[in-house]
């Protein structure tokens, strides 16, 4: 976990990017197939020789299996090493996966005269020639491909350690039939969005919507780490909270993808909270009769309820979410920097929210602790924890009541029925007399 696996061909500095880069992020260096060699007590060359290529590579898969069981290390990988599938699936799995490029013309260069690569046959040119095309696929699918022609390997170092979520990469894929797409969880993700949208090759200028909240404290990076792909992004912000799933915030949406000319090629970023990714996802779903896009969330509800799953709709005079589309997003990114500027009370009527599904999946609520780690993780709010454990006890110990009642009359009901989320919290809570405006979260 939270290690740095660099892919990439031979030749294109995985071993003395891979040293520099251990040492400036403070990690363990593994360079693999020294590790295979030291295991075999033979040069690579003789595995080769006596064991043939088959041979090589379960040994590749066993020492890429036993290095990636550490934690925090860089590991240099073989250049044929992330082709097997499960070897690739290992790679990921909590880590960062790194892609150095160098054009033929160069590895050919670097390669010149190096002995003891048994695959650099019958020349150097023509193994590049037949190889590298095969690889380029996997090579490009990684977390950040970085191009390493005429560049010192100090500069590759830090151009990737500038890039590198901090910490661990968590992935879960979404297997929606026709439309499956990963949601990536961890810190620091803009450089992996942008490396998204750069295989995605959108036409350009890339739309990002977000509301005016967010623009001012998130956007930047994000915007900086497109641009350093060469990929122009125009913010496009909408009102914070509800309004922006208003219709005028939609038109205006429109308005802005109309001007800047935005084709089917198009892709639309949604940064921000349920609202946002809700509108941005509608416009996406029915600009040109559907784009691509991704959604990045930036609240906890938007991190784990409602980026999730490709319902969009945005809010009708006459009521909430009333025109929406189901359109799935290409990715979605949950950096969790961005809750660190997120409101209490977002984060916890979000917590909430995790708490009561948490129930209807039947999950105990010690067993998902979800509240102690609110507590470790925010400034503790007396007032707030005194009544989310007493809406716990009484969820828990009136299963029959509350419960089923949210189940049976759905959480929809209770968007649409202010009496009802303050009936709800005042039994909850044992509260007495009216009840504040309330987000959903905090009702329930
Ligand atoms: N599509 C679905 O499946 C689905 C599921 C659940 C909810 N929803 C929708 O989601 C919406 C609610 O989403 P929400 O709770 O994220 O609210 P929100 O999008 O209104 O965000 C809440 C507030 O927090 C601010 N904010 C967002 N991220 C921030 C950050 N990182 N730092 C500081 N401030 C930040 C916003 O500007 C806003 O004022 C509702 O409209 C609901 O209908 C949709």
């Amino acid at each position: 976990m939270n290690n740095v696996v660099l892919v990439g061909f031979m030749g294109s500095g995985k071993s003395t990017v891979g040293r520099v880069l251990a040492k400036r992020t403070n990690r363990g260096f593994v360079d693999l197939d020294d590790d295979i060699a030291a295991d075999a007590g033979r040069a690579i060359s003789e595995i080769f020789a006596d064991e043939g290529e088959a041979g090589f590579r379960r040994r590749e898969a066993h020492s890429l299996r036993r290095a990636l069981n550490k934690q925090d290390i860089v590991v240099a990988a073989g250049g044929g090493a992330p082709l097997p599938d499960e070897n690739w699936r290992q790679m990921r799995e909590g880590n960062c996966v790194v892609s150095l490029m160098a054009e033929p013309a160069e590895l050919a260069r670097r390669l010149n005269g190096s002995n003891g690569r048994p695959l650099l046959q019958p020349d150097v040119p023509s193994a590049i020639a037949s190889l590298l095309p095969h690889r380029l696929g996997r090579y490009g699918a990684a977390d950040l491909v970085i191009g390493t022609d005429g560049r010192e390997p100090a500069d590759v170092a830090d151009d990737i350690e500038s890039r590198l979520p901090r910490g661990g990469v968590h992935r879960m894929t979404v297997e929606v039939p026709g439309a499956p797409h990963e949601v990536t969880i961890g810190r620091h993700l803009p450089s992996l969005v942008a490396q998204t949208v750069k295989r995605m090759a959108p036409s350009q200028p890339v739309v990002i919507v977000t509301d005016w909240v967010i623009m001012r404290q998130h956007l930047h990076p994000l915007v900086d780490a497109l641009k350093s792909l060469a990929i122009t992004a125009t913010p496009v912000s909408v009102p914070s909270g509800e309004p922006a799933k208003e219709l005028d915030a939609l038109a205006a949406i429109y308005a802005e993808l109309a001007k800047i000319g935005v084709d089917r090629q198009g892709c639309i970023i949604a940064l921000g909270g349920g609202t946002v990714g809700d509108v941005a996802g509608f416009a996406a779903a029915t600009w040109m009769r559907g784009i691509r896009y991704i959604q990045v969330p930036t609240t906890v509800l938007a991190m784990v309820d409602s980026s999730i799953g490709g319902k969009t709709a945005i809010n009708l005079p006459a009521g909430k979410n009333l025109v929406g589309a189901v359109r799935q997003p290409v990715a979605i990114f949950a950096d969790l920097e961005y809750l660190a500027s997120l409101p209490n009370e977002e984060y916890r009527a979000a917590l909430a929210e995790v708490v009561v599904d948490a129930a209807r999946l039947g999950i105990d609520p010690g067993q998902a602790d979800v509240l102690d780690r609110y507590q470790r993780w925010r400034r503790f709010d007396t007032m707030a924890m005194g009544v989310a454990t007493n809406s716990l006890n009484f969820l828990f110990s009136n299963q029959s009541t509350l419960l089923r009642a949210v189940r049976d009359i759905g959480l929809g009901l209770v968007d649409r029925a202010p009496p009802l989320k303050n009936l709800f919290i005042r039994q909850a809570a044992g509260l007495t007399g009216e009840v504040p405006r309330l987000l959903k979260g905090e009702a329930l």
